[in-house]
């Protein structure tokens, strides 16, 4: 299998998710909006906790995908701003979005997992639906691996890349758990992260990195507050148990200062 490893993954490259994301978004758009096949579910709609939203595999040139069909509502809306922003603003902790598109479907299709591959889009659907294509990560999430052993890398480069969104994306994600946290593999052997004119250093990420999915819940900003960055600093090191009384200072910081401060304690604990 290993000479067709780079058709299960999109192609890479240092910094961005994607080598070429042009070439995936024109065959996308080439395949039209009733031309998809979803093949396997991932999460279906009676499965999710949020709102509807079947998650499932699909392919596009030989590469397997990730089809998310949402309600076209609010959070959808704001998932594809948050997908169509770094898509033009690649981040290696965020998931590669590759194209958005809406159409008519009918929920009741998606609310349990699907036996056989199935067309999405019908011509007499009922309601319309947001459909999204992303990069498919094949390990799956932080919650179906052992981090074990990377662990401490992971912690920092989510603490580290929430200060850059923060900083220069104006990004503030705000829907913290394992499961949005998806495990995919790495050739950088360091990351580099930059924000409010400091640089982190991760030394050896072991080959593992996080990259984040589910963006219902994020906002990108014209002004964000200091606390807003502490709430979501204190919520990954709950996630992963670090230090409960460190997690409760950071929460409570209303400055930058003592917020990168305690990230230097934690980073030194861990
Ligand atoms: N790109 C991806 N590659 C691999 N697995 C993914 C990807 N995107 C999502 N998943 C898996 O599918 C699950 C559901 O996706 P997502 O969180 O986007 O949907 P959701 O309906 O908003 O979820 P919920 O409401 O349950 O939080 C994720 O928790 C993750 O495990
Ligand atoms: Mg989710």
């Amino acid at each position: 299998m290993k000479p067709f490893r780079y058709l299960e993954y999109l192609k890479k490259h240092k910094g961005g998710r994607l080598e070429n994301v042009a070439t995936f978004l024109s065959a996308c758009q080439r395949k039209g909006n009733s031309n998809w096949i979803i093949e396997k579910t991932i999460q279906s709609a009676d499965d999710a906790n949020d709102e509807f939203a079947h998650v499932g595999i699909s392919k596009l040139i030989e590469n397997q995908v990730i089809i998310k069909i949402m309600n076209n509502g609010l959070r959808a809306q704001r998932e594809k701003k948050i997908l169509e922003y770094f898509r033009n603003n690649p981040h290696q902790n965020i998931v590669q979005g590759i194209y958005v598109f809406e159409c008519k479907d009918n929920p009741i299709r998606w609310n349990k997992s699907i036996k056989t591959s199935q067309p999405i889009c019908l011509k007499d659907g009922i309601s319309s639906f947001i459909i999204i294509i992303q990069e498919y990560i094949k390990l799956g999430s932080i919650a179906d691996n052992d981090i074990t052993k990377f662990k401490k890398s992971i912690i920092l480069q989510l603490i580290y890349a929430t200060l850059e969104w923060y900083d220069i994306h104006k990004f503030i994600y705000q829907d913290w758990h394992k499961w949005n946290i998806l495990l995919d593999t790495t050739t950088d052997k360091t990351r580099t992260y930059n924000a409010f004119g400091k640089k982190w250093v991760i030394q050896d990420t072991m080959g593992y990195s996080p990259v984040l999915t589910d963006f219902a819940r994020s906002n990108i900003k014209k002004h964000l507050e200091p606390y807003e960055l502490a709430d979501q600093i204190a919520l990954i090191l709950d996630i992963f148990n670090v230090d409960q009384e460190i997690a409760i200072a950071i929460g409570s910081c209303e400055n930058i200062k003592d917020i990168l401060n305690y990230i230097k304690i934690v980073s030194k604990k861990l």
